[in-house]
């Protein structure tokens, strides 16, 4: 696991945008795997900057979301194909035929999630999955006790989770109870993930997914895993690492060649 400290979240979020550029120059056809929620909005600004000013071109590129809530429609403002297609995909040049969310509509949801997981692999898998983290340490809506091999299913949300996504909602209440979500498994097989965390309210589960021990319990631990990980963060995030200047101190000497 790679740990980038940056000052803040903007100047992580524009790291996290220069490795989506360095992608998409070597690979232009290349499969993105998308999250949502607060934390990949400053990577959604920046891309769109690149795409805008310098050309950055998703004309080839594929996109595979993490997630969406059951029982939400694309036209439900807290829907995440609604959220996707506001801070992303109208800003670029992804053809709309190379966008995959799952369907919170799904009449046969275990028909359609086996049909998404197949999708992916027929695009040829991920190649950079970007990632946020829940403060209970979920991934996608991999909540604790997820199995760390799951594929894309149905899930319960947690009322924590339910509380901390109902900023996107009216009121609690109007959070849905079920959501399709990629599995622990599907994320584990991007062939890198770069992992956003920002902010205190992260602190916590950043430090258990980073240094604590691979569980169930903290989905996000499995990351420990994977063998490309490159987890962007802010102080405020980073405040519980316990080898956090040993972090700072190797991305200080990073080499060159190394940089995106
Ligand atoms: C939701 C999403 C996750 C996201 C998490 C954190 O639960 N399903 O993919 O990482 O929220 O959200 P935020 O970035 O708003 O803190």
């Amino acid at each position: 696991m790679e740990v980038i400290i940056q000052r803040t979240s903007r100047s992580a979020s524009a790291y996290a945008g220069r490795l989506v550029s360095r992608l998409l120059q070597e690979k232009p056809a290349a499969v993105l795997g998308l999250a949502t929620g607060e934390t990949p909005l400053a990577l959604y600004k920046e891309v769109t900057g690149l795409h805008r000013e310098e050309g950055l071109d998703f004309s080839n590129v594929t996109t595979f979301n993490l997630d969406e809530y059951l029982g939400l429609g694309p036209e439900h403002p807290a829907s995440y194909h609604f959220f996707m297609h506001e801070h992303l995909f109208r800003h670029i040049n992804v053809p709309s035929s190379r966008i995959h969310i799952p369907d919170g509509l799904a009449k046969n949801v275990p028909a359609f999630c086996e049909g998404y997981e197949k999708a992916i692999l027929d695009a040829g898998g991920i190649d950079l999955q970007v990632l946020g983290i829940g403060t209970d340490g979920h991934i996608g809506f991999n909540e604790p006790g997820s199995s760390l091999a799951s594929r894309t299913r149905i899930k319960t949300l947690t009322n924590r989770t339910r509380e901390d996504n109902a900023r996107f909602f009216q009121s609690t209440e109007e959070v849905p109870h079920h959501v399709i979500t990629m599995g622990v498994g599907t994320i584990m097989d991007a062939r890198h993930i770069v992992l956003l965390a920002f902010g205190e309210r992260k602190a916590a589960s950043v430090a258990a997914a980073v240094e604590g021990p691979i569980t169930a319990m903290v989905p996000a631990s499995i990351l420990q895993m994977h063998p490309r990980v490159t987890c962007l963060m802010d102080e405020a995030s980073a405040s519980q690492l316990k080898r956090a200047d040993y972090y700072r101190w190797v991305f200080q000497q990073k080499p060159d060649w190394q940089q995106p």
